[in-house]
């Protein structure tokens, strides 16, 4: 569902098109699925993928995206190309919000964890591949020894405590004893989180995707022909996005289900297929995850606080990724000795 009301109707559209592109629109069809509004719009000769970002979105934001794809295309990684306006702009502004146009991918983007087997594997590959050519490719870092440094676990054990109190007021919610639960657990790791930091030495850092996972696939039957969406790219840890991608789009991390530790080896064994990975990296794994959905409150906050409209659905997410988060602290030790001797 997208987070904010569009601010383009089919006649917007229409003319935007028609003046900044030269294209005679004849059908414009909203997509249900993504956090942006998102558009299939078609003429007589072929359809285009528009996207409508969220207002948060600024033209830094647009110039770091539509440059890595640019760079990506040229290396003929499987992304969608961005149509150029007439004048040679990468996108537009349209009432304040930022626009985008690109080459519509016919195929099917799975939901969480229904990504077949085949289908997870080859984009474990497909990660490798990316980050080999992004070696040199500079964005913005995070979760670097800055980030590290600055962490408190006093001040994360204090924020979980406001968002207790929060929660004390509102005793009758029928989600109140499973979110206390949560968040006491999550507030007790706080002081566990400080063990990881050794972790971090020597560590590969890298430009990429930032939210690859099987939402961000376009697929046929038997590939992933496109790669999309790279609005979240940054340079982090690289074993931050391949053990994340692997839990948000393998049906072994499915609500419920244990974490499948020879599954996870054969995913991180396709990526080394190509790009390389040291023994730090290996080891460090399942810890610097870890240290990332520790600290996330992601969900609790829109459910407890903000209330956004969705809040349901995302309290959902959040007690999803604390069973994740349980499954994956208690296995740590043993996944990190595996993922070792991989190598
Ligand atoms: N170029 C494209 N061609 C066809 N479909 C696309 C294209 N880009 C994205 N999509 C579809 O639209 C959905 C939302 O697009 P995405 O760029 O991921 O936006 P969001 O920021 O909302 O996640 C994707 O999950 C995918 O199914
Ligand atoms: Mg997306």
């Amino acid at each position: 569902m997208p987070e904010q009301k569009s601010v383009l109707t089919a006649s917007a559209i229409k003319s935007l098109l028609s003046a900044s592109y030269g294209l005679s629109i004849v059908k414009v069809s909203p997509f249900e699925h993504g956090s942006a509004n998102c558009y299939c719009v078609a003429d007589d000769h072929a359809m285009y993928f528009l996207k409508e970002y969220q207002s948060r979105f600024t033209e830094a934001d647009l110039n770091c995206e539509t440059a890595l794809v640019d760079y990506l295309i040229k290396q003929n990684y499987p992304t969608a190309a961005i149509i150029p306006t007439l004048q040679g702009r990468l996108y537009l502004k349209y009432q304040g919000r930022l626009i985008l146009l690109q080459k519509y991918i016919c195929g099917k983007t799975y939901i969480k964890q229904r990504l077949p087997q085949h289908l997870l594997m080859e984009s474990a590959g497909l990660l490798g591949k990316m980050h080999s050519l992004l070696h040199d490719y500079m964005l913005p870092c995070e979760m670097d020894a800055q980030w590290l440094k600055s962490f408190c676990p006093d001040q994360l054990a204090e924020e979980y405590d406001k968002l207790l109190e929060v929660l004390e007021a509102q005793g009758n919610d029928k989600f109140y004893e499973r979110i206390k639960q949560d968040i006491q657990y999550k507030k007790h790791l706080a002081y566990e989180m400080p063990h990881f930091n050794r972790y971090y030495d020597g560590i590969t850092y890298c430009a990429t995707h930032g939210d690859y996972s099987c939402f961000q696939y376009i697929c046929d039957h038997e590939h992933i022909i496109a790669v999309i969406d790279f609005s979240s790219a940054k340079t982090l840890p690289v074993v931050w996005e391949i053990m994340r991608s692997y839990v948000q789009s393998s049906d072994s991390c499915k609500d419920g289900k244990e974490f499948n530790v020879h599954d996870f080896c054969s995913y991180v064994r396709t990526y080394l297929r190509y790009a390389p990975l040291n023994k730090q990296d290996l080891a460090a794994m399942p810890y610097v995850y870890l240290n990332q959905l520790i600290r996330s409150k992601y969900g609790y906050k829109e459910y407890l606080i903000t209330k956004t409209e969705n809040r349901e659905e995302l309290i959902r997410f959040a007690f999803w990724r604390t069973d994740i988060c349980r499954e994956i602290f208690r296995k740590k030790e043993a996944l990190s000795v595996q993922l070792y001797s991989l190598l």
